[in-house]
């Protein structure tokens, strides 16, 4: 059985790694890695498949950036040519970027069965890009792999046959379990403790200048009271400088660039809290066991606020400093981890190929 994996975006790199090693020790079926070139500067790209120890991608698609039709509409046209040359038996994608929805809708005109990974999230918010290529990716792929409860039930609700559904767990932890031993760097020496670590990148937060500026008013505030570890994303920095918002250089709070796997790893688990609205710090905070305060209005994935550590502050600046103070008092919910977010989900994964 011939796989291919398109992946395209920092996310999706520490979740095809386990499955692409899982398959690997596998004598019956052989593996083409496919890179859209979605992310492609060395820290949001290279970094993360030295770390994570992938391979070189068989193909790289170097689509780059650009509005979400450009970027989308260039990836499918890319893929087709690789898909037809290829002729793969089984496609699989990973999440909710761009390249997971475009990668699928060629598939399905190709009619190449794929297997979603991460299938099911909602965070029923249709303004959300990733939303609207969760719920595409999902209505047209064949196997959808879940990593939590919820996502079932999400998918069941939508018309997805059971049959087609398969609660894996969740892939990313399998990469935290493998590399989280390899994170005690020495990058670490530099930082002083306690500290709070932030990442933000959703539009919603940073492509508005109100909102944005907000944001940093209040991380400056915070910054008063511990030192606050900031890398900016891309999109960030831009909107930053595109809106002129100044940031003091003040030794308490840190800008830094993007940084690898291995380095963020190492500073999240030991983080006295994690100031995010990103999806997977939200699964890796839980399963660290840290208190993270998510700057959005709803989550898709809710385990992580009723089971984990996770709270949803909005954009309520009042909010986030008051439950940041009560962090800081030691006032936090403890969490536990979900079910199956355990370091096996690609060795199911692979069970559910191998009997197909
Ligand atoms: C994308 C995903 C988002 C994911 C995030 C993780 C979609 C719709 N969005 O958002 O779900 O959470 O990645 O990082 O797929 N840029 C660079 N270098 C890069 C990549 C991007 O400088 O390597 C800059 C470009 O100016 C670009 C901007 O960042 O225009 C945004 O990149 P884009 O891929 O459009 O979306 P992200 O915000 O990264």
């Amino acid at each position: 059985m011939k796989i291919l994996h398109v992946v395209g975006a920092r996310p999706n790199f520490m979740k095809v790694a386990p499955v692409w090693r899982a398959i690997d020790k596998m004598t019956d079926f052989d593996q083409l890695l496919i890179h859209t070139g979605q992310h492609y500067d060395k820290n949001m790209s290279d970094v993360f498949f030295n770390e994570l120890e992938l391979r070189e991608p068989n193909e790289y698609l170097g689509v780059g950036s650009g509005s979400h039709a450009e970027q989308t509409a260039a990836i499918m046209v890319a893929i087709e040519q690789i898909l037809t040359k290829n002729k793969p038996d089984f496609v699989m994608v990973y999440g909710d970027v761009n390249s997971t929805v475009a990668a699928t809708i060629v598939c399905s005109k190709l009619l190449i069965p794929v297997g979603h990974v991460e299938a099911g999230l909602r965070s029923f918010d249709r303004t959300m890009p990733e939303e609207i290529n969760r719920l595409i990716t999902d209505q047209i792929s064949n196997i959808l792999f879940t990593p939590s409860k919820d996502a079932n039930i999400n998918l069941l609700r939508e018309g997805i046959s059971l049959e087609n559904i398969h609660l894996v767990g969740n892939v990313m932890i399998d990469t935290l379990v493998r590399l989280l031993p390899k994170s005690d760097i020495s990058f670490m020496k530099e930082i002083s403790y306690p500290y709070a670590l932030v990442t933000l990148h959703r539009p919603s937060n940073v492509d508005h200048d109100i909102m944005l500026r907000e944001i940093i008013k209040t991380l400056i505030e915070i910054s008063k009271s511990i030192q606050v570890i900031f890398p900016v994303h891309p999109r960030t920095k831009q909107k930053i400088d595109e809106f002129s918002l100044e940031i003091p250089d003040s030794g308490n709070l840190r800008l830094m660039e993007p940084i690898g796997y291995l380095d963020f790893l190492a500073l999240q688990s030991r983080a006295k809290v994690v100031i995010t609205d990103s999806g997977g710090i939200q699964e890796e905070t839980t399963f660290l066991g840290v208190p993270c305060l998510t700057v959005r209005e709803n989550t898709e994935r809710p385990v992580t606020v009723s089971i984990g550590t996770n709270s949803l502050v909005g954009k309520d600046m009042e909010l986030l400093k008051e439950k940041m103070y009560n962090i800081l008092d030691g006032k936090f919910k403890h969490g536990k981890v979900p079910q199956l977010w355990d370091g096996n989900a690609s060795i199911r994964i692979v069970k559910v190929l191998k009997s197909m």
